[in-house]
Parts: C-alpha cells; sequence; structure tokens
C-alpha cells in the first residue's frame, strides 16, 4: 500500500510553481493506492487560490483516491464568529471549489482513511491567550472522534487506519507550537480512535515520528509544504508512505536546488497496536 501525503500548498503567492508542477508531474507517473491533502490549499479562501487547487486536486483524483480536508487557511473564520453565521458558511468557498464533504473517509484496499476537519476558526472552544493563536489553532471535538472511532472499528482486520487532521499533532520543534488546542491531549485522542498513523501538517516543518500515546504506538507524518514560508529556510517537502502487514515507512521528499524532489530519509516503524 502506497500512500502520498502532501500539505500546506497554500496556492497563492506563496506557493512555488515549479515545486507544485514536479509534484504533479511524480503522481502522473507514480502507481499509488491513495493521495492524502492535509489542508491550506488556500492562502487568504479567494477563489483564484481555490481554482488553482482545484486543478491540483482533480489531478490527483484522476490518479487515485483522494482524501483531502480542510486546513485553518481555508477557513473563512470571520463569516462564523462562536457560531454566528453558521459553522458550514465558514466553508462555503472550499466547499464549492474542492469537496462538499469536509470529513470524507475513503477505504482503498489495505487502508481506510479517515479525514477530520480541524479548522473550527473562533469559536468558545479555540478561545486562548495567545493572541497569534486566535484564528490559527485548531480542535477536533468529541463527535468528531467517536465518528473516526467508529469508522474505525468497522474496518476490516489488517487495515491500516489512516487519520487526517489539518493541525500538527506533535509540538513544532522549530515553532515549539501545538496545533491542537487540546496539546498532548490531542494524542491521546487519537490513540483511543484507533488509528495506526496520522497525516497531518500546517506547522510547515515536516515531522515523522513514532510515538506512543493511550497505550498505542501511533506513526505520526507530518508533512511540510511547498511554499516559500518554510520554517528555518527548510526546503519544501511531502512525504511518501508505504505500508505492509509488518511495518509502515514514511519517506521524506524534499526539494533540491538543482530543480527537483529527491527522496532524503525515510523512517520506518514496526506495526503493532500497544
Ligand atoms: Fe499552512
Ligand atoms: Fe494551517
Amino acid at each position: 500500500m502506497r500512500l502520498l501525503h502532501v500539505s500546506d500548498l497554500h496556492f497563492g503567492r506563496s506557493s512555488v510553481p515549479a515545486q507544485v508542477e514536479a509534484l504533479e508531474a511524480f503522481i502522473a507517473r507514480e502507481s499509488l493506492d491513495a493521495i492524502v491533502i492535509s489542508g491550506d490549499l488556500s492562502q487568504r479562501t479567494r477563489r483564484s487560490e481555490f481554482e488553482r487547487a482545484a486543478v491540483f486536486v482533480r489531478r490527483c483524483e484522476s490518479r487515485a483516491p483522494t482524501v483531502v480536508v480542510p486546513g485553518n487557511h481555508d477557513c473563512a473564520w470571520w463569516t462564523g464568529m462562536l457560531g454566528a453565521g453558521g459553522f458550514y458558511s465558514m466553508f462555503n468557498r472550499y466547499r464549492e471549489y474542492i469537496r462538499s464533504d469536509i470529513e470524507p473517509q475513503v477505504r482503498v484496499e489495505g487502508a481506510t482513511i479517515v479525514g477530520l476537519n480541524s479548522a473550527h476558526g473562533i469559536q468558545t472552544y479555540t478561545l486562548t491567550t495567545r493572541p497569534r493563536d486566535l484564528t490559527v489553532v485548531g480542535a477536533v471535538l468529541r463527535g468528531q472522534w467517536a465518528r473516526a472511532r467508529t469508522a474505525f472499528a468497522m474496518a476490516p482486520p489488517g487495515d491500516l487506519r489512516v487519520l487526517v487532521v489539518h493541525h500538527n499533532v506533535l509540538r513544532g520543534k522549530l515553532s515549539n507550537r501545538w496545533g491542537l488546542a487540546s496539546r498532548e491531549f490531542g494524542l491521546v485522542d487519537i490513540a483511543h480512535s484507533g488509528a495506526d498513523l496520522v497525516c497531518c501538517g500546517h506547522d510547515h516543518e515536516e515531522r515523522i515520528e513514532g510515538v506512543s500515546a493511550g497505550r498505542r504506538h501511533i506513526v505520526v507524518s507530518t508533512a511540510g509544504t511547498m511554499t516559500d514560508r518554510t520554517r528555518g529556510g527548510r526546503p519544501g517537502s511531502w512525504n511518501l508512505i508505504d505500508a505492509d502487514a509488518k511495518q509502515v515507512s514514511v519517506a521524506l521528499y524534499e526539494w533540491q536546488p538543482a530543480g527537483a524532489f529527491m527522496r532524503s530519509r525515510t523512517s520506518t516503524f514496526a506495526r503493532r497496536t500497544s
């Protein structure tokens, strides 16, 4: 089972077209079982940004089942603050251009993939004393976790259970910031959902790790970005995930000065449930 994981494309001014085109060429020629896009497809929810994002998503869909969730930059938070205006209205543009379903579930041979929307804008449960996090911090509510838990419980035995959320579920090494308002407790929620692998982004710094939480072992694939807004001058990147019955390996593909993505390192984790 081979899955490509990309995040934070931010189509618009900060997007790097050469990197996007190189990734599109990779997707066009490689055999993939699924493609995961973990949010922030636009920069400011502009139509022109979503138009290009939609082209990218359609190209992915033409090659493999594609799971895409919104990020905080895809959420017009100013239209739905504290519940006013309606929750789904914040995703009108995203739903018009990308997908009407902001929490898709897909099953491919060997994997059950569940997307949860962690971009909630400004709600009572996302309020924070850190002003710069006010419109940025993510949340996943109890009902959402329950949906993932149900989907994973119904998955055939042996399936890799893949959870997709936008916000980083580990604290960023360079940013020192958690993506979710629940911080480290988000990892326990993920473990209780039954996920084996989490695909996330948001931090603009790649981070691939195996972590233990809630008496489970979880592989975390945090994808970087393909914009000029990487952290610490890191190169643009995305992740390629291979899984079989025994192990999950996550390869990091980084942009090279010569103008191509190259595999720079691979992390391999044994598959286990505790
Ligand atoms: Fe982002
Ligand atoms: Fe984000």
